[in-house]
């Protein structure tokens, strides 16, 4: 009989198999200093675009401020036990209430981390009957939350509207002999290549199916819509998103989470979400940080405003210099390039060490093999001046990838793993 590590000594993962060459550098690399446009990484400066403040919050002096005031008040145990049990508050009925609104819709619950709450979200919303329809490019964390469903799944192709159809007359049928519903799941803004889900188009095929829309718009709340209420605002259909869901670590540059919709299915919700049921509540900390964060979200446009400035000047500037930013309609700001890891190794080097530019790199199994994934997260702490002299960077590296200097310097490396 085998033993259960046997597999764990022989096959590190995809990911895992890069760990000794990658590790604190590539992956798990440690950024210091408050966070800002500008942090240090191993002891130079650096432009940080990896970091999703997108507001700018999370280094504002009124934040930092009533964050420290509501450590000194509360401490971090405070309130203890779960909601149900001992763990509920005034204040997280108002931060609730206030989310709600926001988001206009009739109630929210609080979740104390998006990812847990979101899979116990779809546990609680389908049962062995239901059948669940949603994009294949949704994150981990629906599709943890789908992996928890007894009954059938059907993924539909990328913001495919053919494909979605497709998958929703397969599972009307279904439905039809199971005595089910359906729940269809999608994105607000796609995290990786920064598209916005086909919202509008989604529930206009409501019209044709009996389904009710979920959708995790963690990097289009507080980015998008005209009152920052995210995709759904921004597409016009946000009274028909059935649940929403949205995190706080993002635009709010928090911890936490929250789902909202019509007041008797988050009744419903609240009676039935596993993960925040049998688990302490949110920390009142984080509970009175929010109902800041959230204030300054509605009073301060001018944070959207400045966001949307420097996204503009990003994406324009690339977009004029012949770089492939894909199909983007957000902040999130993708640079595709082609190469090996070694390569994207090599070129992301070159940029902390000799540009000063920090930012994400993605590659196999994330996204298909020969693309190199820069991902760029622009906020609206940076400034024009480090749009320009990240531009500057990446025409320089482009340069050095085309002319074969990354293929030479990675050569060893590659050679590792061959
Ligand atoms: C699309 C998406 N959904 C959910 C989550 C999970 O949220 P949290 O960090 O609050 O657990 C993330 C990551 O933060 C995310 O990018």
């Amino acid at each position: 009989m085998k033993d259960l590590f046997d597999k764990i000594y022989k096959d590190k993962g995809p990911l895992g198999k890069w760990a000794s060459v990658a590790e604190g550098y590539f992956v798990f690399p440690k950024l210091e200093g408050p966070i800002s446009n500008r942090m240090r990484f191993q002891g130079k400066e650096v432009i940080t675009w990896s970091v999703n403040d997108y507001l700018g919050l999370a280094n504002r002096s009124e934040i930092r401020e009533v964050d420290a005031q509501a450590a000194a008040n509360y401490g971090s145990a405070y309130p203890m036990g779960a909601r149900m049990m001992s763990g509920h508050t005034e204040l997280h009925e108002q931060l609730q209430n206030e989310c709600a609104a926001f988001v206009q819709k009739e109630a929210a619950y609080l979740l104390n981390f998006g990812y847990q709450g979101i899979m116990s979200t779809i546990d609680a919303l389908v049962g062995k009957d239901d059948i669940i329809v949603y994009d294949v490019d949704t994150h981990a964390c629906i599709i943890d939350g789908v992996r928890l469903h007894m009954g059938k799944r059907f993924t539909y192709k990328h913001n495919d509207m053919e494909s979605i159809e497709k998958n929703l007359e397969r599972a009307t049928k279904m439905a039809e002999q199971t005595g089910g519903g359906i729940l269809v799941i999608s994105e607000g803004v796609f995290g990786m290549r920064g598209e916005q889900g086909k919202l509008k188009e989604i529930v206009a095929l409501k019209e044709k199916y009996n389904f009710r829309l979920l959708v995790d718009d963690a990097h289009g709340f507080g980015t998008l819509g005209a009152t920052g209420a995210g995709a759904g605002e921004e597409q016009g259909v946000q009274d028909q998103i059935d649940v929403y869901f949205a995190t706080f670590a993002k635009s709010m540059a928090s911890t936490g989470a929250f789902i909202a919709g019509d007041q008797e299915i988050i009744d419903y919700l609240k009676y039935n979400l596993r993960s925040q049921m049998f688990a302490k509540s949110l920390q009142m900390q984080l509970v009175v940080g929010a109902l800041k964060r959230l204030d300054m979200l509605r009073s301060m446009p001018e944070l959207r405003e400045k966001l949307w400035k420097n996204v503009n000047a990003l994406q324009g500037g690339l977009k004029e210099r012949g770089f492939d930013i894909g199909t983007t309609q957000s902040c999130v700001t993708p640079v595709y390039l082609k190469g090996s890891v070694p390569e994207a190794m090599a070129l992301v080097k070159d940029l902390r060490e000799n540009h000063g530019v920090f930012c994400s790199i993605v590659v196999y199994p994330v996204i298909p093999k020969g693309l190199i994934l820069l991902r760029m997260i622009p906020t609206a702490s940076h400034t024009l001046t480090d749009v320009e002299e990240t531009l500057a960077a990446f025409e320089a590296i482009r340069d050095r990838l085309d002319n074969g200097t990354y293929k030479r310097l990675s050569a060893a490396v590659a050679a590792q793993f061959e």
